[in-house]
């Protein structure tokens, strides 16, 4: 089953003069219990793309399916994202105001989800990544990588099937960064996709399926299964 499907998208950022062509007619399909990377070099389009899987941006032309709905007919875009799509963003976006806790049960209370059992889904998924000792602390009271295991938390909560990953693993020593993969591949082998975006070969290496982007194209992909690396 496809979990996301962008066809033919582009994506212009800006108008005019100053208009840059972020992506130019990418076609991508990532099935549930798949974990794909992208990777590129800066400014090949590799967060513009996972915006527009994650429905947070809008093509220029070409279409977004997530789940199987056109994103271009879907009325309700934020409930579509806060059920389905878990992200973790590059500048990971956490809210000060909140403790690791809090920012962890906010999708799930804005979805509806019950303060007591948003509190437990959350501890649930702190100490799947070993950071429930870090629950009631406030962002700014946490290292970089402490702060981007909190964004994973966050990503993972509740049953969201589709996890976008910008990268994720950047500001993570690399036995942590391992332990993550860990759990995104556990996501994938129980159905989740994932699409993570990546500049490291070493995680790419857990990846299904590698695809190459450049200039806002994809120029290469492989599906090689890169075990070795595991
Ligand atoms: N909001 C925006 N307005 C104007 N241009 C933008 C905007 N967002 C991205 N761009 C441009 O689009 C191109 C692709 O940017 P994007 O952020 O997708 O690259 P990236 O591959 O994620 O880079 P990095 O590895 O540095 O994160 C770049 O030329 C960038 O400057
Ligand atoms: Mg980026």
């Amino acid at each position: 089953m496809t979990l996301v499907r962008l066809a033919e998208v582009a994506r212009v950022h800006g108008e005019g003069a100053t208009a840059v062509p972020a992506l130019k007619g990418v076609s991508l399909e990532v099935g549930a219990g798949e974990l794909v990377a992208v990777m590129g070099p800066s400014g090949s389009g590799k967060s513009t793309l996972l915006n527009l899987a994650g429905g947070l941006d809008r093509p220029t032309s070409g279409t977004v399916h997530i789940g199987g709905q056109d994103l271009a007919t879907v009325r309700d875009l934020a409930a579509l994202r806060r059920r389905s799509v878990g992200y973790v963003f590059q500048d990971l976006n956490l809210i000060a105001s909140l403790t690791a806790a809090e920012n962890v049960m906010l999708p799930r209370e804005l979805d509806g989800v019950r303060s007591r059992l948003a509190r437990e889904e959350a501890m649930a998924v702190l100490t799947e990544i070993d950071v429930a000792y870090l629950a009631d602390r406030f962002p700014d009271e946490l290292s970089g990588g402490q702060r981007q295991r909190v964004a994973i938390a966050r990503a993972l909560v509740g049953e969201r099937r589709l996890l976008l990953a910008d990268e994720a693993t950047g500001a993570l020593d690399t036995r942590t960064g391992d332990e993550i993969m860990q759990v995104l591949r556990a996501r994938c082998d129980a159905g989740a996709a994932v699409l993570l975006v990546t500049h490291e070969p070493r995680y790419a290496a857990w990846a299904d399926r590698v695809v190459f982007l450049r200039d806002g194209m994809i120029t290469d992909s492989t599906s090689e299964s890169l075990v070795s690396a595991r």
